[in-house]
């Protein structure tokens, strides 16, 4: 049997098929349908925010940030993210400025942001790296005091708490995707969440091509999604609270037995841990790369994630030279974590790494 560093979670088929069933009755197969609707508020209520709006993956989410706030120019963000983070600024033609990043939290340093921002930056784009917050206070210090936007891609972030409050309500918009592999999904999907109501309402037309009374009003594009993803993030969120614990059992198992071998990331003050992903950091590329030889013999399959750094690849800019991104992709191993992963394999991965 294959272990992958993901299993997406299947939730119950009878709870599905409850779902599914109603969208056979109600004839009502997308376009901001019952279970769309049902799935929004109850998000809204679990995580703890006002304006939520579902799109169809965690990359439009960015696309439609950018839109929404008006974004042209520049864009300073972080290197050490998922390819989407960058490529949704070159898609939309705006340049990205690549700030290194904190080698202990793995998110963006704030104290090297400021020399990058020039009278062409619009926002500052953070990632809240595997669930952990940036240094949110100082970001909003800085976006305040030049007059530039915020936006957090928090895709990993799903259930974070900063500060008792959830972590998508800092910064002007909170991207999150659904993907599959998350450990909330809808299969495809993905959404903001928007510190500014009158901003959900603009982007609520943008994902539905512009429309306004059926009329296109503006240049908008197709980012909804179907009833068939909502049905399925409805029974995710049905099982959220088993999810939660599992990972968590996973996660402090783990930890408990590797904390004393490998560097691990530090968690910000004031954050919860969702236990979203287990990355180590190795002392070397080469003590990666051996153990990573010696897991696929046994048919594991971790994932270097994030790699290569986004400043090393040659369609973006290359001219940043952020050392410790760099570093940190080269040296870091992300273990498998999902519901149903046994004991007796994490025993086989932890052996395997402790003797390494
Ligand atoms: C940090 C980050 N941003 C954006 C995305 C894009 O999300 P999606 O796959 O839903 O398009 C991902 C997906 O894994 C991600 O990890």
């Amino acid at each position: 049997m294959t272990i992958n560093v993901n299993k997406p979670y299947l939730p119950s088929r009878d709870n599905y098929i409850k779902y599914i069933d109603r969208i056979w009755k109600n004839n009502h197969l997308t376009n901001f349908g019952p279970l769309s609707l049902e799935l929004e508020n109850r998000l809204k209520e679990y995580l703890g925010v006002d304006n939520i709006l579902l799109v169809s993956n965690g990359t439009l989410a960015l696309q439609i940030a950018y839109k929404v706030l008006g974004i042209k120019n520049e864009v300073i963000t972080s290197p050490f993210s998922f390819v989407a983070t960058t490529s949704t600024l070159i898609w939309e033609h705006i340049k990205p400025k690549f700030c290194d990043i904190d080698r202990y939290s793995f998110c963006i340093d704030v104290n090297k942001i400021e020399s990058l921002i020039s009278d062409d930056t619009g926002a500052i784009l953070p990632v809240h790296t595997f669930g952990n917050a940036c240094n949110i206070d100082k970001l909003q210090d800085i976006v305040t005091k030049h007059n530039i936007k915020l936006i957090f891609d928090a895709a990993h972030a799903f259930g974070v708490k900063y500060d008792n409050k959830s972590i998508f309500c800092y910064g002007d918009i909170s991207t999150i995707s659904f993907h599959a592999t998350k450990l909330f999904h809808s299969v495809e999907g993905g959404a903001l969440v928007f510190r500014d109501s009158s901003h959900l309402d603009y982007a609520k037309s943008i994902i539905n091509f512009g429309l306004k009374n059926n009329i296109p009003e503006f240049l908008g594009i197709n980012a909804k999604n179907s009833e068939f993803h909502a049905a399925m993030g409805l029974c995710v969120l049905d099982d959220i609270d088993y999810i939660m614990d599992e990972r968590k059992n996973i996660w402090e198992y783990y930890y408990n037995n590797l904390k004393d071998d490998y560097e691990m990331q530090v968690l910000n003050k004031n954050v919860t841990n969702n236990y979203h992903y287990f990355p180590i950091l190795f002392e070397t590329q080469d003590e990666l790369l051996d153990c990573v030889f010696k897991l696929n013999q046994k048919d594991i399959f971790p994932r270097r994630y994030f790699y290569p750094s986004l400043d090393k690849l040659p369609y973006f800019d290359t001219s940043f030279n952020c050392n410790i991104s760099q570093s940190i992709a080269s040296r870091i191993l992300c273990l498998p974590l999902y519901v149903g992963l046994s004991r007796e394999i994490q025993d086989l991965i932890i052996d395997i790494l402790k003797f390494k």
